[in-house]
């Protein structure tokens, strides 16, 4: 969706005096009355209610309801909503650290690393706007499964499952949590060891006080989000559970974070770590932050001795033109890293 376009929403709905978050809340309102999901949350029903009411404000004005009519007729899937998010929150999107979006496309090849079997729960504990959980029910058309999504933003919890709700399929079935990770209430505990699959992008170097989860890397005196994000995994996935998650690129590489990848080394089976260039956000946001791809399988009584893929990506054309590429299996994806082939190591 074009800036000019947004500009002009935001202008119309001003005149009634609704504005930035407001403005937001009607146009999700509005999909959601086009679409009319059964099901849904609390949380969403409450915001939808409220969105719905905002906009009897300009229930008088023609020219208000055709731009809400032409926006869902353009985009009837709202795959736009996350950047109409983006526009009318930028302010308390950018001042509240560790949120950017990943583009489209990252994600989805980051899905494609997952072996599609039925009945699995997928979850991303840090949803924002849906992504990895939209192209996770994509890649599971034809089968079925549980989708679950938390955010600690009420807001992102609401986009997300929106968006699921918009592009779900029938036999998916969805739960969403708005609860501060590091902090977990007890309605989340019962999914502890039950998660076959994560897909994420945790907030960046956020400094953790307190971290109500058994981890051992807070033991060993880690307080970033992201470090502590691999141990709250963990305890979420069930043995042989996979996490395919992006992680600063310092946590590869720094000497301070050794003594964390050793005990990765002690718990996990490392699949594959995928270095990306820089400006792979670029497209959601000019956030500078490198990151990588971390594919990691919480270890089995049975200690499986596979390969492990290194790949650097020195190229962001290398990540955007062909996601088809990527991965149908696990043990496929050698083959795949070797088509972006700039330097290619096994064990
Ligand atoms: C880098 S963004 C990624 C969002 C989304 N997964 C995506 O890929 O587009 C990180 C997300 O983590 C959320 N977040 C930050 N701190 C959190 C916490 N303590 N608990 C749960 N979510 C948190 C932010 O609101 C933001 O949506």
């Amino acid at each position: 969706m074009e800036i000019q376009k947004l500009k002009e929403i935001d202008r119309i709905f001003r005149q009634h005096g609704i504005e930035a978050e407001d403005t937001f809340k009607v146009i999700s309102a509005y999909y959601l009355n086009v679409h009319k999901p059964s099901n849904i949350s609390k949380l969403l029903q409450n915001l939808w209610m409220e969105g719905n009411s905002i906009l009897d404000k300009a229930s008088n004005d023609n020219i208000a309801k055709q731009t809400l009519e032409y926006t869902v007729a353009f985009d009837y899937y709202g795959e736009c909503l996350p950047i109409i998010y983006q526009y009318f929150l930028g302010k308390r999107f950018r001042d509240l650290s560790g949120k950017f979006f990943t583009p489209r496309n990252l994600a989805r090849l980051m899905t494609k690393m997952l072996p599609v079997k039925p009945d699995v729960i997928i979850m991303d504990p840090t949803c924002g706007g849906g992504t990895f959980l939209i192209e996770a029910s994509k890649r599971w058309t034809n089968n079925s499964c549980t989708l679950v999504g938390n955010d600690i933003d009420k807001m992102l919890v609401a986009l997300s499952e929106t968006m699921t709700l918009l592009n779900k399929q029938p036999n998916h079935t969805i739960t969403f949590f708005n609860d501060n990770i590091y902090d977990i209430t007890s309605n989340q505990k019962h999914l502890f060891g039950k998660v076959d699959y994560i897909l994420a992008n945790p907030p960046f170097s956020l400094p953790i006080e307190s971290f109500k989860v058994s981890s051992n890397l807070y033991k060993l005196g880690y307080r970033n989000s992201d470090a502590l994000f691999i141990d709250l995994c963990w305890n979420y996935l069930k043995p042989g559970g996979h996490l395919v998650c992006l992680l600063p690129h310092s946590i590869i590489t720094n000497k301070e974070y050794e003594k964390l990848r050793l005990e990765i080394e002690r718990i996990w089976e490392i699949a594959a770590v995928i270095v990306l260039p820089e400006g792979v956000f670029n497209s959601t946001s000019n956030t500078t932050t490198r990151a990588d791809i971390v594919f990691l399988r919480k270890q089995t009584d049975v200690k499986n001795v596979s390969n492990i893929v290194f790949a650097n990506i020195s190229d962001i054309k290398h990540l955007a033109y062909d996601v088809n590429m990527f991965i149908d299996q696990y043990s496929e994806l050698s083959s795949i890293v070797s088509d972006f082939d700039i330097e290619h190591k096994r064990n």
